[in-house]
């Protein structure tokens, strides 16, 4: 792994304490190429395509980390990964000390794109897990966290709704509620608030700044937002584009919580942090543009 801009607001990725509760070690995945498949236009069998390659992080417990990196570089690989819904081609997870292969009730995942079922109601979508993770939960105590998620993310009054007489927001919110619901140690989010509105988008990242507060649950969110990752985050993850993507740097965020958007604006280091962000994503997203052209 290259870490060649580390600077004095990176942290150590080989520090070797034992507070970690994830840890990844030597992660690469390699999506296998096909020898019967021919493309047409450069007359080339499909090869492989290492998507990410020797990634090492250690996540402490109860922390917020956001993943941040050019489009296509591995950040829902890695982190599909981490939830045990793919795996790795070398090198290994650990939560808590144990080896992760599949996903498990200790990681809450928030997808992109919902991922709701469509012919369930808002408190049975989220009932559904609940009942999955605890079947042997009396249900009377099932209907009570279910009512508490729906109330946490602001959706009382719309439980009997169906994912289609709801809008992307409060279809977000169900996700986020969903998630929390099995009360998992670890909130895993794809992008929750790519497709929302920049109005909705904002309110929700207030929400998940409020709720984290409450629950500080460790967190890892994959954002394009420098915003976003600099109103939520302890850490930034920074990767470099892909193929072969890895970690250029873990920037540490010390603005104190609970935060706002003008506490966290106002801080002395937020605009040099944020001009760090952006020099990154623009270095690495123009490196992908010139190999296009290539
Ligand atoms: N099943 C697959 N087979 C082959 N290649 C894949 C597969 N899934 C992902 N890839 C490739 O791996 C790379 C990383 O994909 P990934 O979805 O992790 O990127 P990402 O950083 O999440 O991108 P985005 O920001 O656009 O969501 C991409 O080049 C993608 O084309
Ligand atoms: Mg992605």
């Amino acid at each position: 792994m290259t870490l060649d801009t580390l600077d004095s607001d990176s942290i150590d990725l080989n520090n070797t304490a034992t507070n970690y509760q994830i840890s990844l070690r030597n992660i690469s995945k390699v999506f296998p190429g096909n020898n019967n498949l021919l493309d047409k236009l450069t007359g080339k069998t499909k090869a492989d395509f290492t998507a990410i390659e020797e990634i090492d992080l250690d996540i402490e417990h109860n922390t917020f980390v956001t993943i941040i990196g050019p489009s296509g570089c591995g950040k829902s690989t890695m982190l599909d990964i981490i939830a045990g819904l793919s795996t790795a081609t070398t090198g290994t997870v650990t939560i808590d000390g144990q080896l992760v292969d599949k996903p498990g009730p200790d990681r809450g995942m928030v997808f992109q794109n919902y991922a709701l079922m469509p012919w369930m109601t808002v408190k049975d979508n989220i009932g559904f897990a609940v009942k999955t993770v605890y079947p042997k939960m009396p249900v009377k105590q099932q209907r009570r966290i279910i009512k508490e998620n729906i109330q946490l993310v602001g959706l009382t009054g719309a439980e009997n709704k169906h994912p289609h007489e709801l809008s992307g927001g409060m279809r977000q919110r169900v996700g986020i509620a969903r998630a929390l619901a099995i009360n998992p140690q670890i909130l895993l989010m794809d992008e929750p608030f790519g497709a929302l509105d920049a109005l909705t988008r904002g309110f929700l990242q207030d929400e998940i700044e409020r709720i984290w507060e409450q629950q500080r649950k460790t967190a890892i969110m994959i954002t394009h937002s420098i915003d976003e990752a600099l109103l939520l985050s302890d850490r930034i993850v920074m990767m470099t584009k892909g193929p072969a993507a890895t970690i250029a740097k873990v920037l540490e965020i010390p603005f104190p919580r609970p935060r706002d958007r003008t506490t966290v604006e106002n801080h002395p280091d937020y605009l040099k942090l944020k001009q760090q962000m952006e020099d990154h994503l623009y270095r690495e997203t123009r490196a992908v543009e010139a190999s296009r052209i290539k």
